[in-house]
C-alpha cells in the first residue's frame, strides 16, 4: 500500500488521467445551476449531464475531476465507519470516446499500482457486474474485461451469479472475483428510478478481511462492513425517459470513486474518520467533551455525526452560494445538519461556549480545505457567524421541544400532526422526532407529517422533504425552454433596471423558473410589466438562438455574462439570443437550450419577492 494522504490521493488521480488524455475540469459548485430536480451535487457526473446525452464538451472527450458532493439519502448512514454527506468523488469520464475495457484497466491499474497508484494489492479486490434484465442484457463484456484483467495478476477470477446463489449445494471458493447484481445495486441511478442519461456499471470492492472471505456469508453488494465498494464505473448507454430506455447516440463512461474511502483503504484503517479527512475534527471533540473516540458505541457515531454534519454544514456555506440556515429547500438542509449536529453534542456535554467549539471546528476545516477549495476562506466569517446564531436560536427551544416530545411520546405513538408541531413550533427536527422514537421504539407517522408539512407551510413540492432524496437533471423540453427564458429573463432586467443586476441564483423545474439577482428594492408594478414585454417581444420576434466556444477570458472581453468567473476553464460556451453584433442576451453557459425560441410560448412573471437584503427573486412561466 502506498501511504497517502488525501492531498497525494486527488493529486495522483488527476496526474494518472492526464496522462491518459483527460483534462482536468474544477469541481463544480455544490449547488447545481439550473437543474430542479436535485437541492446539491450528489455525483460527478451531475455538472455534465448536457454532455453525457451529447452535447459537445469544450474541453474535449476525456474529462476527469474531484468534486464535491452531498448526499441526503445517507444522513441515517451517517454514525458507522463508511457513510458521509458531504464527500468528494474523484471521477473520469469518456464521452463517445474509450468504453468498458480502458475504463476497467485504468480503474484496476490506479488503485493497485505502487508506484504511481495506490499500491492495493490486487488480492483485495473484488467486483459486481449487472446480472442483466428486460432493458439491457447481462454486461458479459465487463466480466470479459475482469476476468482478463485478474489473469494477469495471476488470478483466475471466476463468476458468481444466480446459479451460484444455492450456497448449500457448492462450496465457494475465494476464486469467486466477480458477482453478478441486478439493477438496484448495479446500475446508475441506482435502480434507473430517473430520467436522464444511464447504464449498467461494474463496482469495485475492497476486502477489510483477513485471509479469504467466506463467501458463503459475506459478499460484495451484501455485507458492506467487510466489503467497501470504493469505485464505480458507469458505462452510459441509454436514456430514460418516461419509462423507457433509448440507446444514446454515444457510449459514455462515468465513474466516480469515494476520495474518504479510497484514504481510509490506503491507511489501513477500517473507517474514514481516521483519516487526514476527519481526524483532526475528531481530535477536537475528544477534547472538548474529554471523551475518548472509541470509548463507547454511542460516542463514537455521536462524533461521527458531529464530525460529518459540520464538515458538511462548513463545505455547504463555504461554496460561494449564500445558502443560511431556513426552513425552506437546501436552507433546510443546512438547519438539519447543524440542529442535528448540536442535539449530538448535547449528549457529549459539548456547545460553543466550550472553548469556542465551532470556532476550532470551523477553523480545522477550512485550513485543510482552503487549499483545494480557496472560496472556504472568502467565506469563514459568514460560516462562523451563522452557525453559532442558529446554535443560539436552536438552543432555547431544543429543551422545550424535548420536554413536549416526551409528553406527547408518553402514549406510545406520534401522529403526523404532533411531529409537525414539534417542527413547527420548537423549531425540532422531524429526524429527531423519528430518531429518537426509533430509540424507544415509538411509532412516528412520517406520512401525517409530510402532509401536515406540505398543508401548513405551503410550501411547493420543491421545498418539500420528499425532495431530498437524490437525483438527476431534468433535461425535458419544458426545462430547456424554461432555461432559454431564464437568459432573456436576466436580459430583460438589465435593460429595464440597469446594469447592476446580477445572477444570484437560478432554479428551474417543468412548471417554472426561478431566477434570484441583485436589485436594492421592490420591483414597481410597472417594471415588472415592462420585463414582461422585453421578453414577449423577443419571443414574438423569433430571435435566433446561437453559440460558439472561445476561451473565458475572451468570453468576458466580449460582453458575455459570466457567473463563478474563476471556476470556468479555458475554454467555454457563448450562447447569445439574436443578432451577431448586438444580441438581446449574450451568457456563458453550457446549455442546452431551445433552438428557436419562438417556441417558448408567452413569458410571465407570477411572483418577485425578497430573498435577502439586496437580492430579489422572480418566479415565472411559460405559457402556451
Ligand atoms: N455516477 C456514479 C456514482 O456516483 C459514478 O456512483
Amino acid at each position: 500500500m502506498n501511504l497517502m494522504n488525501s492531498i497525494e490521493i486527488r493529486k495522483n488521480f488527476l496526474d494518472f488521467f492526464k496522462l491518459r488524455g483527460h483534462a482536468i475540469l474544477p469541481s463544480a459548485s455544490l449547488v447545481p445551476e439550473n437543474d430542479p430536480s436535485v437541492l446539491f451535487t450528489t455525483a460527478g457526473m451531475q455538472p455534465l449531464v448536457p454532455y453525457l446525452l451529447g452535447e459537445r464538451h469544450p474541453r474535449g472527450v476525456r474529462l476527469a475531476n474531484h468534486q464535491k458532493c452531498v448526499r441526503l439519502t445517507d444522513i441515517d448512514e451517517v454514525g458507522d465507519p463508511t457513510h458521509n454527506t458531504f464527500f468528494e468523488m474523484l471521477g473520469n469520464w469518456s464521452l463517445g470516446d474509450y468504453f468498458k475495457k480502458e475504463s476497467i484497466k485504468w480503474s484496476f491499474d490506479f488503485l493497485t499500482n505502487n508506484e504511481y497508484g495506490l499500491g492495493i494489492d490486487c488480492r483485495k479486490i473484488y467486483v459486481s457486474v449487472f446480472s442483466g434484465d428486460k432493458d439491457s442484457p447481462l454486461d458479459d463484456e465487463s466480466i470479459a474485461v475482469w476476468k482478463d484483467t485478474f489473469a494477469q495478476f495471476g488470478i483466475d477470477a471466476r463468476v458468481f451469479g444466480k446459479e451460484d446463489l444455492a450456497p448449500k449445494t457448492k462450496k465457494l471458493l475465494p476464486s469467486y472475483r466477480v458477482f453478478l447484481l441486478g439493477k438496484e445495486d448495479n446500475w446508475w441511478p441506482a435502480g434507473g428510478k430517473h430520467p436522464g442519461p444511464q447504464g449498467p456499471d461494474t463496482e469495485i470492492f475492497y476486502f477489510w478481511g483477513e485471509g479469504e472471505p467466506n463467501l458463503q456469508m459475506e459478499r460484495p453488494g451484501f455485507n458492506d462492513e467487510k466489503f467497501w465498494e470504493v469505485w464505480n464505473n458507469v458505462f452510459m448507454e441509454y436514456q430514460k425517459n418516461d419509462g423507457t430506455y433509448e440507446k444514446l447516440a454515444q457510449k459514455n463512461v462515468d465513474t466516480g470513486m469515494g476520495l474518504e474511502r479510497a484514504c481510509a483503504v490506503v491507511s489501513g484503517e477500517q473507517d474514514i474518520f481516521r483519516t487526514d479527512l476527519f481526524a483532526p475534527i475528531i481530535a477536537i471533540i475528544e477534547t472538548e467533551s474529554q471523551l475518548s473516540y472509541k470509548s463507547q458505541p454511542e460516542v463514537t457515531r455521536a462524533m461521527r455525526i458531529i464530525a460529518d454534519h459540520l464538515r458538511a454544514t462548513v463545505m455547504i456555506m463555504g461554496d460561494d452560494s449564500g445558502i443560511r440556515p431556513s426552513n425552506e429547500d437546501r436552507g433546510y438542509i443546512l438547519r438539519k445538519l447543524i440542529r442535528r449536529a448540536t442535539h449530538y453534542q448535547k449528549t457529549l456535554n459539548i456547545t460553543d461556549a466550550n472553548q469556542n467549539f465551532f470556532e476550532q471546528v470551523v477553523r480545522t476545516i477550512v485550513d485543510n480545505y482552503v487549499p483545494i477549495y480557496p472560496e472556504l476562506g472568502r467565506n469563514y466569517n459568514f460560516i462562523l457567524k451563522e452557525l453559532r446564531g442558529e446554535e443560539e436560536k436552536f438552543k432555547g427551544t431544543l429543551e422545550k421541544g424535548l420536554k413536549e416530545w416526551k409528553k406527547i411520546a408518553k402514549k406510545g405513538s406520534i401522529s403526523g400532526e404532533e411531529a409537525f408541531r414539534l417542527f413547527a413550533t420548537y423549531g425540532f427536527p422531524f429526524e429527531l422526532t423519528e430518531e429518537l422514537a426509533a430509540q424507544k421504539n415509538i411509532q412516528v407517522d412520517r406520512k401525517g407529517f409530510k402532509a401536515s408539512f406540505n398543508k401548513h407551510r405551503k410550501i411547493s413540492h420543491n421545498g418539500s422533504p420528499a425532495r431530498f432524496a437524490g437525483g438527476l437533471v431534468d433535461v425535458s423540453p419544458e426545462t430547456v425552454k424554461l432555461h432559454t427564458a431564464t437568459h432573456l429573463l436576466q436580459a430583460a432586467l438589465r435593460k429595464v433596471l440597469g446594469l447592476d443586476v446580477w445572477q444570484k441564483g437560478s432554479n428551474i423545474n417543468p412548471e417554472r423558473l426561478r431566477f434570484d439577482f441583485s436589485y436594492p428594492e421592490k420591483l414597481s408594478e410597472e417594471q415588472l410589466n415592462q420585463v414582461e414585454s422585453l421578453v414577449n417581444k423577443a419571443i414574438a420576434d423569433k430571435l435566433p438562438v446561437q453559440y460558439s466556444e472561445m476561451d473565458s477570458k475572451k468570453a468576458l472581453q466580449s460582453g458575455a455574462l459570466g457567473f463563478f468567473e474563476d471556476r470556468y476553464d479555458e475554454k467555454v460556451k457563448v450562447y447569445s439570443i439574436g443578432g451577431e453584433d448586438t444580441p438581446f442576451s449574450k451568457e456563458i453557459c453550457g446549455g442546452p437550450h431551445v433552438k428557436n425560441i419562438g417556441e417558448l410560448g408567452r413569458f410571465k412573471i407570477i411572483k418577485e419577492e425578497a430573498v435577502s437584503a439586496g437580492v430579489r427573486r422572480i418566479k415565472a412561466v411559460l405559457e402556451n
